[in-house]
C-alpha cells in the first residue's frame, strides 16, 4: 500500500518505456529507475522515416540509457524494434512475461516530428509520422496492456504534445498524431479502468532533445514569431531562443528532459491510482498560451 512518508516509490515494479535511447525517454527510464523500477527500453536505434531533419537514434544510445538504469541499481533489458510492426511488439511483451513476470508501467513514448506545408505534402510526409506516433502508440497498448490486465492493474502513459492541443503551421501530420494520441488515450481510459489500469497522456513543452535541435525547428519557431529564418543554422538557433523564451511565461526557451521526467515516474506511481484520462503537461508554463 501507499506509505505517505515515501512518496512515488516504484519498487518492485517493471516498467517498459518506448523511445528510451535518447531524450524524454531516456531522461524518464532513469527517473523510473531511481524510483526502484526495472525498466524495458524499447527503440528502433535507426532510421525511422527519411523524412526528418535530425539524426536517428542508434544502438550506442539505447546502451548508454541501459547503462545509467544499471547504475541506479536497477535491472534493463533493451529490445530494438519498430514500433510500427505490431507483431514484434507482441514478441516483447512475450519476452518481458517470460523475462521480468509481468508489468506494471508502459510508457508509450517513441516519436517523430517532420514540418512540410500540406499544399507541397507527399505520401511519406503523412504517413511516417502518423504511423509511427498513433498507429506505433496504440500498438504499443494493443501488445502491453494485455500483460497489465494479467497483473491486475498498472499504468500507461502515453506521450502527446502541446501539439496535440493546437494547430500546427507546416506540422500538421504531428499536430493530428499528437491530436489522434489523446483521443485513443481517452477511449483506452474508458476501456481499461475496469481492469484498475490508469491511462494518461503527457504534454511536453519545447524539450531539449535531438527532435527539436535542428534547422527545421528553429525556422519553424522563428516564422512563428513573425520572423524570417536565414538558414545560417547559429544565427537561427539564436533568434529561436530568444523567441522561444520570450513567449515562455517561465522564460524558459527549452526544457530539460529530466525536468519531464518526475511527471512520468508520478503517474506511474500508486499515489496516482486515482488520476485516469487526464493530460498533464510541463511547458514551462506554455500552457497558459494554449489555453489546455
Ligand atoms: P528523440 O528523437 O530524442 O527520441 C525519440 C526516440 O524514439 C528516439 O530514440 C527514436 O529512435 C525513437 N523512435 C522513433 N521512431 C521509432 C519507432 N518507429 N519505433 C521505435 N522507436 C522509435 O525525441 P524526444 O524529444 O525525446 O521525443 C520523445 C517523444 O516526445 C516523441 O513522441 C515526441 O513527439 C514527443 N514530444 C517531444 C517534444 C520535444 O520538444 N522534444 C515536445 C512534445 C512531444
Amino acid at each position: 500500500m501507499i506509505d505517505p512518508s515515501v512518496p512515488f516509490r516504484l519498487a518492485g515494479k517493471v516498467a517498459v518505456v518506448t523511445g528510451a535511447a535518447r531524450g524524454i525517454g531516456r531522461a524518464a527510464s532513469v527517473a523510473l529507475a531511481q524510483a526502484g523500477a526495472d525498466v524495458v527500453g524499447i527503440d528502433i536505434a535507426g532510421p525511422a522515416s527519411a523524412h526528418v531533419d535530425f539524426n536517428p537514434a542508434d544502438a550506442a544510445e539505447l546502451a548508454a540509457t541501459g547503462a545509467l538504469v544499471a547504475a541506479a541499481g536497477r535491472r534493463w533489458t533493451a529490445i530494438t524494434l519498430d514500433q510500427r510492426d505490431l507483431p514484434a511488439l507482441r514478441a516483447a511483451a512475450a519476452a518481458v512475461r517470460s523475462g521480468f513476470g509481468g508489468l506494471d508501467i508502459l510508457f508509450a513514448n517513441a516519436g517523430i516530428q517532420a514540418f512540410k506545408p500540406i499544399l507541397e505534402m507527399q505520401d511519406p510526409d503523412w504517413h511516417d509520422q502518423i504511423d509511427v506516433n498513433l498507429t506505433g502508440t496504440m500498438n504499443a497498448l494493443r501488445a502491453f496492456a494485455p500483460l497489465l490486465v494479467e497483473r491486475g492493474g498498472g499504468r500507461i502513459i502515453v506521450t502527446s504534445s502541446t501539439q496535440g492541443q493546437h494547430g500546427m503551421k507546416n506540422g500538421s501530420a504531428y499536430a493530428a498524431s499528437k491530436w489522434g494520441i489523446i483521443g485513443l488515450m481517452k477511449s483506452a481510459a474508458m476501456e481499461f479502468g475496469e481492469h484498475k489500469i490508469t491511462v494518461n497522456a503527457l504534454i511536453p513543452g519545447l524539450i531539449d532533445t535531438p527532435l527539436t535541435r535542428h534547422e527545421d525547428r528553429y525556422a519553424q519557431a522563428i516564422q512563428t514569431a513573425g520572423g524570417q529564418a536565414s538558414s545560417d543554422v547559429a544565427k537561427d538557433e539564436a533568434a529561436a531562443r530568444t523567441s522561444l523564451a520570450a513567449k515562455s511565461p517561465l522564460g524558459v526557451p527549452w526544457i530539460a528532459p529530466e525536468d519531464v521526467a518526475p511527471m512520468v515516474v508520478f503517474l506511474a506511481s500508486d499515489e496516482a491510482r486515482m488520476v485516469s484520462g487526464g493530460t498533464y503537461a510541463v511547458t514551462a508554463g506554455d500552457s497558459a498560451n494554449i489555453g489546455a
